[in-house]
C-alpha cells in the first residue's frame, strides 16, 4: 500500500507586522479585548506589491529545503487560497513558474480557511493511486487585501501568510485519512461582498456574523474530530498533537476540551499571526516541527473550518 508522507514543511510571514495597539488607532478596539476574546496579539500584512504568490514561493522554497529534494522531483502542485493574485491563471501556476517547474498539474483550491486541508486531501488521493509521487501542497492567503479596515468585527482577526508541505510516496504510513465537508446554506454568515458577478465596481470585503460563525465552528469541529478518530479505530489518547485552524483561541480550547487533549498537546500560533486562512494549519505544523515538538512517528490531527461553510480534517503519522 502506498501512503503520502510528509517529507518537509515550510512557512512564511510577511515582514510588516500590525499589533493590537496599532489597530487601536484604526478602529474602536482594545489590545486587552482582542487578546482575551481571540488570543491574537499581532498579525503580519503583505507589503506594497507583495502578493499571495510571493508568500507561497517563500514557504515552498523552505519546504523543498527541509524535504531535501530537488524542485524537478515535484510532479503535482496544489494551492489552497481565497486571495489569488489574479482571477486567472491560478496562483499555483504562477508559483510553478517561479519555482522553475513545468509540465505537472498545478491548480488552486478555493475552500477558504479549509483550503489547505482540501488541497492535502487531493494530493493524498493522487499519491495513493500512483498518479503522483511528490506533491507540493500550499496554503497561502493575503486576507488583509479583502478586509474592511473600519470593521472591528473582522479586521482584528485576520493576517497574511503561507505554509507549504512536500508529500512523497512511501510504503510507511503517512496520511491515514482525510475528511472533507461543505454546507453552502450558511453563505450569509461569512462571505466576501464582491466578485466577478457581484459588486466588481467596489472593493470586496469579508462580511461576517462572528458570534454565529463561532457557535457553528465549535459544534462542527467537535463532530469532525470524532468522525476522524472513528474512521481510524483510534481513541482520543492516540493523538499526539492537535494542529487546529488558528481562528480564535476560544474555538481551539473548546475543540481540545471535546477531544480531551490537554492544551500542552495543541499547537498554538494564533497569538503571533491571527487567522491566516488557508495558511494557518501548515504554518502551525511547520512551527512545531521546526521547534522539535513534533517528532517522526507522532500522530497528528489537523482540522479546519471556514467560509462556505467548509470544514475538514486529516489524521497522519509524521
Ligand atoms: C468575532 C469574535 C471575536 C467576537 O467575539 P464575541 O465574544 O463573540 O463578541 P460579540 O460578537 O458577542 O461582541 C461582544 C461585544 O464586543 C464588541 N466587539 C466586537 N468586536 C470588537 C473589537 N474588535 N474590539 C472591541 N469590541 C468588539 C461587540 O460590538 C459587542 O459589543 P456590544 O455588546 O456592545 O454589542 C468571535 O465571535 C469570533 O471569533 N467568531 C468566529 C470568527 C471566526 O473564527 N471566523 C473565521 C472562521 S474561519
Amino acid at each position: 500500500m502506498t501512503f503520502a508522507r510528509v517529507l518537509g514543511t515550510g512557512g512564511y510571514l510577511p515582514e510588516h507586522c500590525l499589533t493590537n495597539s496599532d489597530l487601536e488607532r484604526l478602529v474602536d478596539t482594545k489590545d486587552a479585548w482582542v487578546q482575551e476574546r481571540t488570543g491574537i496579539r499581532k498579525r503580519h500584512i503583505v507589503g506594497p506589491g507583495e502578493t499571495t504568490c510571493d508568500l507561497a514561493e517563500h514557504a515552498s522554497r523552505r519546504a523543498l529545503e527541509a524535504a531535501g529534494i530537488e524542485k524537478d522531483e515535484i510532479d503535482f502542485v496544489v494551492l489552497g487560497t481565497t486571495t489569488p493574485d489574479l482571477v486567472y491563471p491560478a496562483t499555483a501556476c504562477r508559483l510553478q513558474a517561479r519555482l522553475g517547474i513545468s509540465g505537472c498539474p498545478a491548480f488552486d483550491v478555493q475552500a477558504v480557511c479549509t483550503g489547505f486541508i482540501y488541497a492535502l486531501s487531493i494530493a493524498d488521493q493522487f499519491i495513493r493511486t500512483g498518479a503522483a509521487k511528490c506533491a507540493l501542497v500550499v496554503g497561502a492567503d493575503a486576507s488583509s487585501k479583502i478586509l474592511d479596515w473600519t470593521d472591528r468585527g473582522t479586521c482584528v482577526l485576520f493576517g497574511d501568510g503561507a505554509g507549504a508541505v512536500i508529500l512523497g510516496a512511501s510504503e510507511a504510513p503517512g496520511i491515514l485519512s482525510t475528511h472533507l465537508h461543505a454546507d453552502g446554506r450558511y453563505e450569509h454568515l461569512l462571505y466576501v461582498d464582491g466578485g466577478v458577478f457581484h459588486g466588481y465596481d467596489h472593493p470586496a470585503y469579508v462580511r461576517m456574523q462572528g458570534g454565529e460563525v463561532f457557535k457553528i465552528a465549535v459544534r462542527t469541529l467537535g463532530r469532525i474530530v470524532d468522525e476522524t478518530l472513528a474512521a481510524n479505530n483510534m481513541d482520543r489518547c492516540d493523538v499526539d498533537w492537535l494542529v487546529p485552524h488558528q481562528a480564535n483561541i476560544r474555538i481551539i480550547n473548546a475543540t481540545a476540551k471535546m477531544l480531551g487533549i490537554p492544551m500542552e498537546r495543541v499547537v498554538l500560533t494564533i497569538a503571533e499571526h491571527g487567522n491566516t486562512s488557508a495558511a494557518s494549519v501548515p504554518l502551525a505544523m511547520d512551527v512545531a516541527i521546526r521547534d522539535g515538538r513534533i517528532s517522526r512517528g507522532d500522530t497528528l490531527l489537523l482540522e479546519a473550518f471556514g467560509g462556505g461553510f467548509t470544514w475538514g480534517s486529516a489524521l497522519l503519522k509524521y
